[in-house]
């Protein structure tokens, strides 16, 4: 896809961080946008900054409260954008996403649940309301649509690197990934594609995701605290800029890129795959082999990117905060050194 001007998006998140990013540019490119996201403060603020920062009319952009997971207030949500805007979405960007970190062990219904059903399930559902309504109205035959089109959607590194303290939200974003490649495939004899932005780090709000946590979702094995909520807010502050990312994306998606790393150096991004794939070829070896590969990597400080779970830097915690990643304290089945102390 490579002319924006005039079209329509969705941007799923859109009240906040890589999505929130993701509407400002979109429409800075001419671009009427939809953005949808379950707090409606938040919505409320992204419509003036979109607006001021894209210098477009307040009409072009149309947010919409509900919860992704809601199929029925997702389908409601779909009529809605094809009446304001007069069709589906020739660009869907499905950004919301939320994570929740500890021993996967200590994981429970909820924290799988909410976990996956935003990560995972509301992909799904933003694939399965959108992509025909897409295919009906823009798409084509032998390759060529009638209106260009794409689906977007953004997952993780998390999907390509192991995630033991990340478990549901690593195996949703996996999944989304592999669902990706597939539409990507699928929609090229209409003339469209697919897209896949896998971030490292995003400068977001997404460290205070558990205080909006739904209360039927709330029975969680992870230890929560204002301590722990203080070390993801400054692990985040380290991420890439929303609009960097964002740019990075638009990019993709103007080159017909299914696979987006955003990394200023593209080699960064292929060191990370290829030692994620060389780390899944370890597990065919015998358990000795596969330890004594991962050790010598867990010394290797020629790794480009330290992971989530190594917590690399305590000191530079900031004061009040907790390391996080660790299991409720009365979790007691779970080892002693991946259970709070408080
Ligand atoms: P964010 O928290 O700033 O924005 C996520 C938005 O999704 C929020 O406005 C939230 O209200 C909305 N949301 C959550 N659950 C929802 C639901 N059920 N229905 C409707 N809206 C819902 O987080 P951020 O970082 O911008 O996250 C965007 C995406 O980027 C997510 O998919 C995340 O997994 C991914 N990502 C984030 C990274 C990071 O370092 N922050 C790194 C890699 C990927």
């Amino acid at each position: 896809m490579k002319d924006f001007k005039g079209k329509i998006a969705f941007i799923t998140g859109g009240g906040s961080g890589a999505a929130l990013g993701q509407a400002k540019v979109f429409a800075k490119a001419g671009m009427r946008v939809a953005i949808a996201d379950v707090r409606r403060d938040a919505l409320h603020n992204a419509v003036s900054e979109i607006v001021d920062y894209a210098g477009c009319k307040v009409a072009d952009v149309l947010p919409l409260c509900f919860d992704l997971t809601d199929r029925k207030a997702y389908t409601a949500a779909a009529d809605t954008v094809e009446k304001v805007f007069g069709g589906p979405p020739h660009l869907l960007i499905q950004t919301a996403g939320v994570n929740s970190f500890g021993p996967v062990e200590s994981s429970t219904f909820d924290d799988y649940d909410w976990v996956m059903g935003v990560c995972l399930d509301h992909v799904v559902n933003g694939l399965v309301i959108f992509v025909p309504r897409m295919i009906k109205a823009y798409g084509g035959t032998d390759g060529v649509p009638k209106e260009e089109f794409h689906v977007v959607t953004t997952s993780s590194m998390g999907a390509m690197i192991k995630g033991p303290t990340t478990g549901p939200y690593s195996a949703a974003k996996a999944a989304v990934n592999n669902l990706m490649y597939s539409y990507a495939e699928s929609l090229k004899p209409y003339g469209a594609s697919a897209t896949v932005l896998c971030p490292y780090n995003i400068n977001s709000n997404i460290g205070d995701a558990e205080i909006y946590r739904p209360e039927n979702l709330r029975n969680t094995g992870h230890h929560v605290s204002e301590g722990v909520l203080a070390s993801l807010r400054a692990l985040y502050s380290h991420g890439i800029n929303p609009i960097e990312l964002a740019e990075i994306l638009k990019e993709g998606i103007e080159s017909g890129r299914i696979l987006v790393l955003p990394f200023r150096d593209v080699n960064i991004g292929l060191r990370l795959v290829h030692e994620a794939n060389e780390e899944i070829e370890w597990y065919m070896m015998t358990a000795e082999e596969c330890r004594k590969k991962q050790e010598e990597r867990k010394a290797d400080k020629t790794r480009y990117v330290p992971r989530f779970d190594d917590d690399p830097n305590p000191n530079a915690r900031p004061e009040g905060a907790e390391p996080f990643g660790l299991a409720r304290k009365d979790l007691d089945y779970v080892a002693p050194h991946k259970r709070s102390q408080n």
